[in-house]
């Protein structure tokens, strides 16, 4: 099977990395040269270190020669599967998939690992909604087990048993849901994160006790504004917009300081400083 990834950001590239593992050919592609040589470094070093815990029989070099870096999307065109991981940006998101549709052979299922975007408004722009469904991944993707899977209104029956299907042979557990803002993962984490945010704004408590309080209080493995600076911000602001917008509640609209932050730039890991400093 060829296993097509767009976007070879955080997410496209954990999402390559695991399709290579399970043994499908791959074709990886970004905008430009650099961001596909960082993926490539950053696939190469992830597997190193799954390899050097003896969770990787092979070599991460013969997992590598299974993905094809690419920045051009005619090589898509027989693609059994191509999952889009770019930026959380619907308009840039329906120009691509308005391209795939006619890019890809007609019978390859097109799937968004968008976080909050509708499916059903993504799958009419590609133009072959029954074979069209949400395929969202977790970060990090090599280390995290769902895959939750979001049916769009036109998504086939067979469609989705072949995301299912797909998304064990990559060892994840898949999870139904249907197209709602945010689905089921980001409708319920990002008003809290969200809600974290508000408090360091308010001055409720530091960053590191809001963290700790959460962690330790509710036994989550990570504190939800060290998630938010894991996520990126950008990330984290994009969906309570679509939240805000799609679900119409004040409740969930985006706290002002998390807005503040992204438009200074701080977006966490990514750029090496959010609620953190990772210099
Ligand atoms: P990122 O910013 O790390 O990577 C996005 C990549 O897409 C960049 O390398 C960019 O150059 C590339 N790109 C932009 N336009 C493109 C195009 N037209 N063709 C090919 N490549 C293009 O973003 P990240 O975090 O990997 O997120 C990607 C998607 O995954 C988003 O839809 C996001 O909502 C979703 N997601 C993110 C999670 C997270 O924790 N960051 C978790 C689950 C889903």
């Amino acid at each position: 099977m060829i296993f097509g990834v767009i976007g070879a950001g955080q997410m496209g590239s954990g999402i390559a990395q695991v399709a290579a593992q399970s043994g499908f050919q791959v074709i990886l592609r970004d905008v430009e040269e650099r961001f596909l040589e960082r993926a490539r470094s950053g696939m190469q070093a992830s597997l190193g270190k799954l390899h050097e815990k003896g969770r990787l029989e092979e070599t991460p070099e013969a997992v590598l020669e299974r993905v094809r870096f690419t920045t051009r999307l005619e090589d898509f065109a027989q693609a059994d599967l191509v999952v889009e991981a770019i930026v959380e940006h619907e308009p840039t998101k329906l120009e691509l998939f308005r391209t795939l549709g006619s890019v890809v052979q007609p019978q390859g299922v097109l799937a968004s690992n968008t976080s909050s975007i509708p499916i059903t408004r993504l799958a009419t722009a590609s133009g072959r909604p029954e074979r069209f469904i949400g395929m969202h991944f977790m970060n990090p993707v090599p280390l995290m087990a769902l895959v939750e899977v979001i049916r769009g209104y036109s998504t086939s029956d067979e469609t989705a048993a072949f995301i299912t299907e797909t998304a064990r042979k990559m060892g994840k557990t898949p999870i139904e849901c249907n197209d709602f803002p945010g689905f089921v993962s980001n409708r319920i984490l990002m008003p809290m994160i969200n809600e974290a945010v508000q408090c360091v704004m308010e001055g409720v408590a530091t960053p590191e006790a809001i963290d700790g309080i959460m962690k330790l209080g509710m036994n989550h493995p990570m504190g939800p504004l060290t998630l938010a600076d894991f996520i990126g911000l950008d990330t984290c602001l994009s969906i309570m917009e679509v939240l805000h917008h799609g679900l119409g509640d004040d409740k969930y609209r985006p706290s002002p300081l998390l807005r503040k932050m992204v438009q200074a730039g701080l977006l966490g890991r990514k750029s090496g400083r959010g609620f953190y400093s990772y210099a």
